[in-house]
Formats: C-alpha cells, structure tokens, sequence
C-alpha cells in the first residue's frame, strides 16, 4: 500500500536512476575516499557545467550543513547576516549557523511568502545604527529559492536584492534548498539567477529533488571557498565514502534529470492547489510557484 504525505518533499524516496547510480558506485570495488574518488570529481564537473563556471564545489550530506558552513565562510563573527522571519536558516536549524559562525547574528525581516522585498533590505541596512565596532557589521544577504513559502524569485528580483547589499559591501548566499523546483518554473540558466544576478554562494539542495542524501555548496567565486576544507572537516561533514554524494549528484543532474523532477513535483503542487481551491472553506494566501503548497483550511475541511 501506498500512502499520500503531504507533510513535505523529504517523504518521498530517492529516484529510480539514483539509485541505480548507487549500486553501480557500490561495486566499483575499492577507490580513493574523503572526496578523492572519480564520482565526485565527475559530480564537480557536471556542477560546474550546470552554471557555466568554474566554481568550488563541496558536497555535504545535509541542507542545515551545507547552510550553516557556507554562511561561516562568508561572515566575520561579529557580522550579521539577513534573512526572512521565516527563512530556514533562522528557524529550522537549531541555532546551527550561529553555532558554525562563532557568533554572527540573523537579522530577521518581514516578507510575504518568504519573498524579501528590496525596500524591506534597504530600509532595514539604512535605518539601523552601524556604529563601529559596537554594532554587528551587516555582513551576508540569504536568500531562500525556492522561498519557505513556495514562491520564486526571478533573475531581475535576485539582483535588485544583491545590489542592495553589495552597496553595503556584504555577501550573498543562496539557500537552494529547492533550486530546483525554482528553476523549472523560471526556465532560465542556472547561471542568470545566481552569480549573473550577485550571488557568491549557493546551498544547491538535491536531498528534496530527487537523491537519497546530497547537498552541495557551490562558491561562484574560488576566493571564498579558501580553507573551506577545513571548515567542512571540523564539522564533521567530510563524508569518508564520499563516491556515493558524487555518484548520487552525477546521476541526479546527467540529462537534466533533476529539472524533469522538479518539474513534475510543481505541476503536482499545481495540481493539488487547483483542487483545495474547489474546496469550499479552504484559501490559498498566494498561488504556489515551486513545490510548496500553503492552505488555510477551515477546522472541519481540515
Ligand atoms: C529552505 C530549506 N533550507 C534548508 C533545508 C535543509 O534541511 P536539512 O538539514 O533537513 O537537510 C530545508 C529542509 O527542510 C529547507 O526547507
């Protein structure tokens, strides 16, 4: 029997590729560990390929991970780093990034669907005090995209955020935790909305996509990746039989299968949302455009 969840996109099992992907790194015999191994240089190039840069990329196996120890390379400890009230970063990871940062703080702002509006950021950036050194340095912008709330950003609403915050010389991350389901609605290059648009960092998300356990960090620019290595390894996520990250990434990307996933896990979203909508005592607040539907339901249709 199989049963409907619709608690979240982490239900669902890993794709019928990966997983054959899997059994064929499994009996590749012995190979080199720690990220030396052919799958993950492979899964590297085809990253890179994907944004049409030679980017740094490191492959952890969790999202709050590849979040919390990309946002420590890109912050001082005394800096501070915007989000959403409802970003992942700020309320789903167990004070991960605050712990991994030596102490750089989140500044949380409002949004609607977790879409940050460029007048919310630059409001926030001019009216606080920045008082050296006595308040925290503005140092990161993240974005979530797909948003916690299912909406996506387009290339033009990404940069309009980045050049707010490069004009008060700070970073910016991605959280791409559903990149995917992001980019199969905008059908644009990977590239247009991330370092094209200003983002230096990407969490590039494929545990939600379709692979059994896989994230990968993806610095745009290899200056910032710096003793990165390290930083993974200290945190206890250098994965030893790192083959099966690579050969997970490898299968999830080889002939855009991830995009046919996310694809078909929007029109579902689409089509779920179509058919609460027919409910009477049901609302949606926004029209989903990723893989995420939101409904309030009145107590007795719930
Ligand atoms: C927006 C977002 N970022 C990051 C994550 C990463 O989570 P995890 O550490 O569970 O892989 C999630 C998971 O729900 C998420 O929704």
């Amino acid at each position: 029997m199989s049963l409907l969840y619709f608690g979240s996109d982490n239900s669902v099992g890993a794709s019928a590729p990966v997983m054959q992907a899997l059994q064929e790194a499994n009996a590749q015999g012995a190979l080199p560990s720690y990220g030396n191994d052919p799958f993950t240089a492979r899964a590297v190039d085809a990253v890179r390929r994907v944004f049409s840069r030679p980017a740094e990329v490191f492959f952890v196996p969790t999202g709050t991970a590849a979040n919390a120890l990309a946002l420590a390379q890109l912050t001082p400890r005394w800096g501070s780093i915007y989000c959403t009230q409802e970003a992942h970063i700020a309320v789903d990871e167990a004070n991960a990034v605050e712990l991994q940062t030596g102490g750089a703080r989140l500044v949380t702002l409002p949004a609607t669907g977790g879409r940050l509006l460029p007048e919310t950021l630059h409001k926030s950036l001019t009216e606080g005090s920045a008082d050296r050194p006595h308040n925290a340095r503005p140092s990161v912008l993240s974005l979530t995209q797909a948003t916690e709330g299912g909406l996506v950003y387009s290339p033009a609403e990404v940069k309009a955020l980045a050049d707010i915050a490069r004009t008060h010389r700070m970073k910016v991350h991605m959280d791409g935790a559903r990149f995917a389901n992001a980019i199969a609605t905008l059908g644009c290059d990977p590239a247009d909305v991330t370092w094209r648009a200003g983002v230096d960092v990407l969490t590039f998300g494929a545990s939600k996509g379709g692979v059994l356990q896989a994230e990968a960090v993806v610095f745009f620019n290899p200056a910032d990746a710096t003793d990165f290595d390290y930083r993974r390894k200290q945190g206890g996520h250098l994965v030893s039989k790192s083959r099966y990250m690579g050969a997970q990434f490898e299968a999830w990307l080889q002939g855009d299968h991830w995009l046919e996933l996310a694809r078909h896990a929007n029109a579902q979203a689409l089509a779920l949302a179509d058919g609460l909508e027919k409910l009477p005592g049901a609302r949606l607040p926004w029209k989903p455009e990723a893989n995420e539907v939101f409904c309030f339901l009145a107590r007795p249709v719930h």
